[in-house]
Parts: structure tokens; C-alpha cells; sequence
């Protein structure tokens, strides 16, 4: 693994809704997602968010976008965060580009968000959904603290922008840590 740039952390404002969408694009579902190290490409063919959705999570009070840009002040990652309430946060859309994953950046973003979720919000549990076939992420969320609950919640099958499920049986395992 190669050494973790150094990142320097914000929240995202609207100006930076394009450039934090072709990420989250990139980094989810399609051919491009393959570079990377895990993707859920043979599991969905959408865009995963668009626009309207991602102004919603930067604007809304209880939500943020963090966005970690390396020293030539690219975009590497993202993340964002929900303040479910005065204990309980969100932890999602999270993503790295492919073409610089599995060097620390990941990691990275997650401490940053627990960071902020505790020491700015107070919360003292974070949760996130990932899909439950996707066994290689969930290791990897578990090698970070994170428990799988008995919890799941459905996939949003009548949601997804712009194309289609590749498969009928997909719902989420909600994994939480106490912070
Ligand atoms: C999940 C994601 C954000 C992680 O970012 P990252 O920068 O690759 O993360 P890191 O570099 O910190 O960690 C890479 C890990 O992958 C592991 N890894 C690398 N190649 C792997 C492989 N082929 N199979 C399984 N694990 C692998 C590494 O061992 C390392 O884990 P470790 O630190 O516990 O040893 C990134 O892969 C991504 O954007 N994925 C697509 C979007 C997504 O799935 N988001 C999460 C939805 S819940």
C-alpha cells in the first residue's frame, strides 16, 4: 500500500456539486468503478445520486458533504454525514476515485467523519447501510470498529436515478460503532 497523501478536510458548498457527483458517479457503479478495489457495478446500473439530491445533503441543517481534497487540491474523496439525532449519526456516499484507492485515503475520511460526528455534533453512535452481498466492504468497516447489527432496510428500488437494479434481492445491513 503506498503511503496516504495528505488530505485537507471541508464541507461541500453547492459550487462543488458537479465535481463531488462525477466522484461519487465514478466511484459506485459503472466500468469506471471496476479500477477500484470494490463497486457495486454488478449489482446496480444507475447514477446513484444526482443534483437535486446532493443540494439536499449540503444544505439541509442536520447533513453535510465532507469533501477531502489531496495537496494539489484535487478531489479524492467524500462523505457524508447525517445527524439522525442527539446520539445517532449517518455515515454515507462515501467514496474515493478509483484510480487512488486502497492507499489510505478511505480510511482517512472515516476517521474524519467520526471526528466530526462526535467531537462538532456529540453523537456517541454512527451507523451506515451497505448492501449485503458486498461481504469485502463490510470486513473492511468491521476491521474499523464497525458492528453488523441484525438491522436491514430496503433498497429503494423505485428511487434510482436513471437506470435499474441488476438484481431482485438486494437490501441493506446496517452496521453501527459506538464512538
Ligand atoms: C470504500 C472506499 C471508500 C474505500 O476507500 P479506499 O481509499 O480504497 O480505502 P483504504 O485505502 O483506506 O482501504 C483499502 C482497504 O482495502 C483493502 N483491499 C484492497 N484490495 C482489496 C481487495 N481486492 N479485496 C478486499 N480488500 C481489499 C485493503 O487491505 C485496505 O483495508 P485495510 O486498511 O483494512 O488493510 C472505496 O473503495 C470506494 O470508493 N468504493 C466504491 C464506493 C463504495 O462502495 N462506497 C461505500 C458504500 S457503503
Amino acid at each position: 500500500m503506498s503511503q496516504t497523501p495528505p488530505l485537507s478536510f471541508r464541507a461541500a458548498t453547492p459550487e462543488d456539486i458537479p465535481a463531488t457527483l462525477a466522484l461519487v458517479r465514478s466511484a459506485y457503479r459503472g466500468e469506471y468503478s471496476r479500477m477500484g478495489w470494490t463497486t457495486e457495478a454488478d449489482l446496480v446500473a444507475d447514477e446513484r445520486i444526482d443534483e437535486a439530491g446532493m443540494l439536499v445533503k449540503i444544505t439541509h441543517p442536520s447533513s453535510t458533504i465532507l469533501l477531502a481534497h489531496d495537496g494539489a487540491g484535487d478531489l479524492a474523496g467524500c462523505c457524508e454525514l447525517v445527524k439522525k439525532d442527539d446520539n445517532l449519526g449517518y455515515f454515507g456516499l462515501f467514496a474515493v476515485d478509483p484510480t487512488r484507492q486502497a492507499g489510505g485515503i478511505g480510511r482517512s475520511i472515516l476517521a474524519q467523519a467520526e471526528a466530526h460526528a462526535s467531537g462538532v455534533w456529540g453523537v456517541r453512535r454512527l451507523e451506515m447501510w451497505v448492501i449485503w452481498t458486498r461481504q469485502e466492504l463490510i470486513s473492511w468497516y468491521v476491521r474499523r470498529g464497525y458492528v453488523k447489527t441484525e438491522r436491514t432496510e430496503p433498497f429503494p428500488y423505485t428511487d434510482l436515478i436513471n437506470g435499474m437494479a441488476l438484481r431482485d434481492d438486494l437490501h441493506f445491513a446496517v452496521l453501527e460503532k459506538d464512538l
